[in-house]
């Protein structure tokens, strides 16, 4: 039996019902595959504040750091937007990245071929998608300083040093290596001096990986191509702010925002969660899809915990789950057999564990 303890981060909104069927699905890939997950929850976002007045009570930091991994849900909600800046749920999670130095956030878009009709595109060009966005996550401009507000003015600045443009470039050439030995690097160097520099330095760091190919493309011609012709690209490459535009982008590919996982790793533990919000407007129906959150957890047990069989049960349960014809509402158009709510989806895949 191999023992896991794994950091549960429900949050706000959908965050508890998704990370309920991950768990769900955990445990039934535990009983087949001799693993034992000891699980223990913590509190960020705005759940959190409600509680401590702080949207990262330190004791969150402090069980992350004595656990295997993070399962995160999502944060968020209007109920919070009001607040001063630092109070607010997203600059827990933000804080929460730095804590644990997960510079490196992978998103994987990933087009199943039981959802070729989902997305708002035409099936050939969707068809075979699959894309590793590979953004920096503690940087850039979510980071930089100075940044502030008056009454008339308001102020952030997108910074990069070298050392972590390097970090981020050798962890990308490292994932082409295992996939189709492309990058694109995205930026805007016609524009920004910190964008000439990411440039320069993904450049030099490439030359340490002489059989991937790189190529270089500014942010918005990115977002064009990514909907004219998404299958040119296999690891894309970006900082913080394009990376979060670019995988919101990428995930309407795929047919719906709730079926796109993502692992932000560092140097100690990393965090394994949905890359969509926290959805207030349907929190509490037990309608969201859990399969984004199925699938980072899948991504946990691949990259945290090197159980691979394990992880490839369940990506195959989530296959099996579609490729039956079940559907949660957000894909109730698109060849639905059955449309489930989210806990039955959550039962559907456990239940196609193969054991
Ligand atoms: C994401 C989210 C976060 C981000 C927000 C909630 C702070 O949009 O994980 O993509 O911007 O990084
Ligand atoms: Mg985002």
């Amino acid at each position: 039996m191999r023992n896991y303890k794994i950091t549960l981060i429900k949050g706000d909104g959908i965050g508890p019902e998704i990370v309920d069927e991950a768990v769900k699905v955990l445990d039934a890939v535990a009983s087949c595959c001799e693993l034992h997950f000891e699980y223990d929850e913590a509190l960020m976002g705005g759940c959190a504040y409600d509680i401590t007045g702080d949207p990262l009570p330190q004791e969150t930091i402090t069980k992350a750091l004595q656990s295997d991994a993070v399962l995160f849900g999502a944060i968020g909600g209007e109920k919070w937007d009001t607040l001063p800046r630092e109070k607010r749920p997203e600059s827990g999670l933000l804080r929460f990245r730095k804590e644990l130095g997960v510079y490196a956030n992978l998103r994987p878009a990933v087009v199943y071929d039981e959802l070729v009709n989902a997305s708002s595109l035409k099936p050939e060009i969707i068809k075979g998608v699959d894309i590793m966005v590979v953004r920096e996550l503690i940087g850039g401009i979510y980071f930089g300083e100075p940044k502030g507000r008056t009454e008339d003015k308001g102020w952030n600045t997108m910074v990069y040093t070298r050392d972590e443009i390097v970090r981020i470039a050798h962890h990308a050439f490292q994932i082409a290596m295992k996939r189709d030995k492309r990058v694109c690097s995205v930026d805007k160097a016609n524009v920004l001096d910190v964008s000439q520099l990411w440039r320069d330095v993904v450049t030099e760091v490439s030359a340490q990986y002489p059989e991937v190919k790189l190529t270089h493309m500014y942010v918005d011609n990115a977002a064009m191509q990514l909907v004219l012709n998404p299958k040119q690209f296999d690891v894309i490459l970006t900082g913080n702010i394009f990376g979060d535009i670019l995988s919101d982008e990428a995930s309407m590919l795929c047919g719906s925002i709730g079926l796109l996982p993502s692992a932000s790793v560092g140097d100690k533990i990393g965090v394994y969660e949905p890359i969509h919000g926290s959805a207030p407007d349907i929190a509490g129906q037990g309608i969201a899809n859990p399969i984004a959150t199925i699938a980072s957890a899948s991504m946990m047990l691949r990259f945290a915990l090197g159980e691979i069989q394990a992880a490839d049960k369940i990506d195959n349960a989530i296959k099996k789950a579609l490729s039956e014809g079940y559907r949660t509402g957000d894909l109730a158009q698109f060849d639905a057999k059955e449309v489930c709510s989210t806990s039955e989806m959550g039962s559907i895949i456990a239940n196609y564990i193969e054991r």
